[in-house]
């Protein structure tokens, strides 16, 4: 009993027993290589115990060799739950993920290091199992070639740090995130759902591109978005518009630094302009759909401004033959205007030429989701605008830089008011909650209209009080310096105020 059982076994036993819980409670997944460690350990315990026996029948020398082997495999075993405990558990709870290879190094030279200490100690000579071993080592390189090659590229990759879990790479026309950096291969999964299998010497004999990676700066990777404007507008305006609309908003996977711009990059001879959007991705999955948001986003803010893209020249002279084609699509949209204008309640009283005047003077003004339309404190923009389709925001920015929400605004309701019948800069931001589509009225248009119908002024100064009453209670802790002037006295000051500022009677 004495030769196969010490105080020591019985330590080790309770030590294999509890890495082995621990193991099973944070690492499910590992449990099927978890019950192999732990059979494997037993057995080599029940091979002890073996040896214990061939003792006790005093078969020496074969007790002693039983009993060696059995403690070597032992060893392993225990070696096998440390690393696991290490490598699996302990370091990725302190944020470090080595990538399996390193384990599995580690690992082996624990088993490599256990084996010689045994060896010694059982009395071998480790100067000619050493000298053996290069002989055997050096054939074995000689008919593996290729798979040392890999072994040895996968080592080297992880080493010079050149590719690490997680980066995104290129290799030829693949593009795709590295999962693991394994003994003799890379496994790179694309966008697609595929699973590529770089042999690691491949990867060390080529070019590859790390995508996004700088030294010192975060991971981000610049994009172009093309479109094509005609050159009749000036490139000057088609940039600003573009940008002034893109910088504004905050879009998913777009990094604010360095910021987006926009450029034209070429001329094609016949017109027309060939721009391109730059801006750097910061989440390298969604390429292709951030991509596709800026599009909209392009589409969105040179319809505002009334450019049009280019179209190709076919569809040019398809367009011109069918000018009554385009007749019948502009009236169709002037009743559709009319329609929308009629649920409007400010524009009630308008009879159906004022309607139809009105309506052929509104501009398509469409947003994408994110844009501010209108900024708190603007003093330049003189519209207002109605609500075909989406939502939108209104918000107070407070001193403090919070953003504090007054009402959403939706299908037939209007805004920009304030500014446009008072002068006043913008009282507060309206934001694209969702895409929205908006039709543009502006100020000289207005202006006619209230000529036409000064009952209009009246009506909205109803409104504006109303509105002006809920912004103050969302500013009420900077506002509210003093009493509040009652309703009916604030409707005439803004009555009066909309009236001298469009000179009515
Ligand atoms: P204006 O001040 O020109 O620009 C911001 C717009 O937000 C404002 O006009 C109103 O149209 C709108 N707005 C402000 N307060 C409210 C409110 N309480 N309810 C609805 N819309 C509002």
């Amino acid at each position: 009993m004495g030769f196969f059982w010490s105080d020591a076994s019985f330590s080790l036993l309770v030590m294999v027993l509890c890495l082995a819980a621990v193991l099973l409670h944070y690492r499910r997944e590992d449990r099927a290589s978890l019950v192999n460690t732990v059979s494997f350990f037993l057995l080599c315990l029940f091979g002890q115990f073996v040896g214990g026996l061939l003792h006790a029948l005093e078969y020496m020398r074969a007790a002693d060799v039983t009993r060696e082997v059995f403690v070597i495999g032992a060893g392993i075993a225990v070696i096998r739950l440390w690393g696991l405990l290490v490598f699996r558990i302990v370091l990725p709870a302190v944020r470090l993920r080595p990538p399996r290879i390193t384990e599995d190094i580690f690992v082996i030279i624990a088993y490599i290091a256990w084996f010689m200490v045994r060896l010694r100690y059982a009395g071998l000579d480790l100067g000619s199992i050493l000298a053996t071993s290069a002989m055997i080592t050096a054939v074995v390189a000689f008919a593996m070639q290729d798979t040392l090659g890999n072994i040895l590229g996968g080592l080297a990759l992880q080493l010079d740090n050149s590719i690490v879990v997680g980066d995104w790479i290129k290799v030829d026309d693949i593009s795709g995130k590295v999962v693991d950096i394994r003994w003799r291969s890379t496994l790179v999964e694309t966008r697609n759902w595929e699973t590529v299998v770089f042999p690691n010497s491949q990867l060390m004999k080529n070019k590859f591109t790390v995508l996004g990676r700088r030294t010192d700066q975060p991971v981000q990777w610049r994009r172009w978005v093309w479109f094509n404007v005609g050159l009749d507008i000036a490139p000057t305006r088609v940039v600003s518009v573009v940008e002034n609309s893109i910088l504004q908003t905050d879009i998913a996977n777009v990094a604010k630094s360095p910021a987006p711009n926009c450029i034209l990059m070429d001329m094609d001879g016949k017109g027309s302009g060939r721009y391109a959007l730059r801006y750097w991705l910061t989440d390298l999955g969604p390429d292709d759909p951030t991509d596709a948001m800026l599009r909209w986003h392009i589409m969105t803010a040179l319809q505002r401004s009334g450019i049009k893209l280019s179209l190709e020249e076919h569809s040019i002279h398809l367009t011109k033959e069918n000018e009554k084609y385009d007749e019948a699509v502009h009236q169709r949209e002037v009743l559709l205007r009319i329609k929308t204008l009629r649920r409007v309640e400010l524009f009630s009283q308008l009879n159906d030429g004022e309607l139809n005047g009105l309506a052929e003077r509104l501009r398509y003004s469409p947003f994408a989701k994110g844009n501010i339309i209108t900024k708190q404190g603007d003093i330049n923009s003189h519209w207002l605008y109605i609500i075909i389709n989406g939502e939108a925001e209104v918000f107070v920015e407070l001193p403090n830089g919070k953003r504090r929400s007054v009402r959403t605004l939706g299908h037939g309701n209007f805004f920009g008011e304030m500014g446009l019948l008072t002068g006043a800069p913008r009282s507060a931001s309206v934001i694209a909650k969702t895409d929205v589509e908006c039709y543009r009225i502006d100020k000289d248009v207005v202006e006619e209209l209230l000529h036409a119908r000064p009952s209009i002024a009246d009506e909205i100064s109803h409104i504006l009080v109303t509105r002006r009453a809920e912004l103050d209670v969302a500013l009420q802790n900077l506002d509210a310096t003093g009493p509040h002037k009652d309703l009916s006295q604030q409707r005439i000051e803004i009555l009066a105020t909309i009236k001298r500022f469009f000179s009515l009677d």
